[in-house]
């Protein structure tokens, strides 16, 4: 709270900030919290459930040394547990580190398997040893339904050398791709909670083409200079839920792309890192949509962006449907933005006449300091500009107490109760309570 200290606003401001950031976090955690998973438990041994049977990777050549290659002992242990027809139980156990190799855990199973994960997984060093292999992946999971992950233990990408290597570290570099360190693509009814996951080599955790995911508990740390180093990556997703994280890393905490929906995220802190991101979408002209997002419950501290929403010019689709709420920034150097000029590439993005919609996307009860002054920025395209953005009980100051902006282009919305900084557009929640089109409420204003 340090930044606050300083605020010439009256103390009693200060005070109403935090009372009201607490009660509402106190809401959505209470309400978020007793969906957490019943996991299944393992008891001592007598208790237990019989029809469970455990495997342990020592017992499949594994050694456990950080040095012994252990993925064919996994690929054993897998392939053991997962061919049988009752639960089963895989466990790393603790105080060793297992070496893997580049592997792909592939399903279906028999039935439900939980990987319990109480010691540390390490990914070698040296990026070499991914040649004649796929660049782009570490521990490959996919096409596993019912698959636990669980443990308390750690996940290292070891991703030091790749950093160096990576052409956002050093421009002389040559742009090669880096392992995402866990990937989960195709599978559905994956509970992953309880995990540390340090240094990954790019992304930390991605799913992709995954469907009724939960991953709770997670903690991601990488330094803020490492490169692509996201958190949690969403693409091609329907139904996931990402509550009770710790993620600081080099880029977005989460970041949410292609044909996502029904996103749920609560409870996350998140920083250093570029923040919670939706996109970017329609890079090289590409067609995408990402609906139904909530993001309720999120503590943003010293991040390049808050809550964001980045499209490239020339892709097709919809962002829409999306909300921020409940979000306290501290120090955050873009809180609210929506970029519809997003441009990643070495060389200038030229202007293109389509672009990703952006609509019906809420930002409620955002509270905290900015590292800016231009808070709110609302960049959107010409070509499609954004409709339907609602702005409610709004309060960023600088760091040192200052007043901040909005900045707004081709940006059509409405706004209720408290606008720092002061808002675009009307307070006219009504109007689009009433449903009354948004030309109108333009008009009025
Ligand atoms: C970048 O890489 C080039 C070529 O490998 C090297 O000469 C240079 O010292 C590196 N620069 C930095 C800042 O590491
Ligand atoms: C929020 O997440 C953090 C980090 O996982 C956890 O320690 C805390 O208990 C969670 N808060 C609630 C109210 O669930
Ligand atoms: C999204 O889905 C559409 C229609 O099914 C498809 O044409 C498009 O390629 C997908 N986009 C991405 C980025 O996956
Ligand atoms: C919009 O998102 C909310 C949750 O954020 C969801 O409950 C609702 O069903 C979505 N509406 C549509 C039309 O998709
Ligand atoms: C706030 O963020 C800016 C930009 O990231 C950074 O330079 C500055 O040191 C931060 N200030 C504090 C008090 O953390
Ligand atoms: C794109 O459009 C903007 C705003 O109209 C203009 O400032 C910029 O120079 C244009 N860029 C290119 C590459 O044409």
């Amino acid at each position: 709270m340090r930044n606050l200290r300083s605020f010439p606003y009256s103390t009693i401001s200060i005070v109403l900030i935090h009372v009201n950031i607490l009660v509402s976090f106190k809401f959505s955690f209470t309400e978020g919290f007793d969906s957490v998973i019943q996991l299944p438990h393992s008891g001592s041994a007598g208790t237990r459930p019989r029809s469970k049977r455990v495997f342990y990777i020592d017992d499949f050549g594994a050694k456990g040394n950080g040095l012994h290659d252990d993925t064919e002992a996994f690929k054993n242990v897998w392939k053991t547990a997962c061919s049988l027809s009752r639960r089963t139980k895989v466990v790393i156990p603790s105080g060793k580190s297992f070496l893997f190799h580049p592997i792909d855990i592939a399903g279906p199973c028999q039935s439900k398997v939980t990987l319990m994960i109480l010691g540390t997984i390490v990914a070698p060093k040296n990026p070499d040893v991914w040649k004649g292999l796929n660049r782009r992946k570490w521990l490959y999971f996919h096409g596993v339904n019912h698959l636990t992950i669980e443990g308390g233990g750690t996940i290292n990408g070891m991703g030091q050398e790749w950093w160096a290597r990576s052409c956002k570290t050093n421009s002389s570099n040559p742009c090669r791709n880096a392992p995402t360190a866990i990937t989960f693509h195709r599978c559905k009814n994956l509970k992953v909670s309880n995990l540390k996951v340090v240094n990954s080599q790019k992304m930390h955790m991605a799913f992709t083409s995954c469907m009724r995911v939960v991953a709770s508990h997670l903690k991601v740390l990488a330094p803020a200079t490492s490169p692509n180093t996201d958190g949690i990556h969403v693409s091609v997703t329907k139904g996931i839920e990402v509550k009770d994280c710790i993620i600081r890393t080099g880029d977005d905490c989460i970041s949410i792309v292609s044909n996502s929906s029904r996103i749920r995220i609560r409870n996350i802190s998140c920083g250093p890192g570029h923040g919670i991101s939706i996109g970017s979408l329609g890079k090289s002209n590409s067609w995408s949509q990402v609906r139904d997002v909530m993001v309720d419950g999120a503590y943003l501290d010293n991040t390049d962006n808050g809550v964001r929403i980045k499209t490239w010019q020339g892709g097709g689709g919809f962002a829409a449907n999306i909300t921020f709420k409940n979000v306290f920034m501290e120090n955050v150097s873009n809180p609210i933005i929506i970029d519809q000029y997003y441009c990643d590439s070495r060389h200038p993005c030229k202007n293109q006449t389509s672009a990703v919609k952006v609509e019906d996307v809420s930002f409620i009860n955002i509270k905290g300091t900015s590292a800016t002054e231009e808070a709110v920025k609302f960049a959107c395209s010409d070509a499609s500009p954004c409709e339907g953005l609602y702005l409610e009980d709004i309060f960023l100051l600088t760091n040192n107490g200052g007043r901040t902006r909005s900045f707004c282009w081709e940006a059509h919305g409405s706004s209720w109760g408290l606008q720092h900084p002061p808002a675009c557009f009307c307070g006219c929640k009504s109007f689009i309570r009433q449903n009354v089109g948004l030309d109108s409420a333009i008009q009025s204003f």
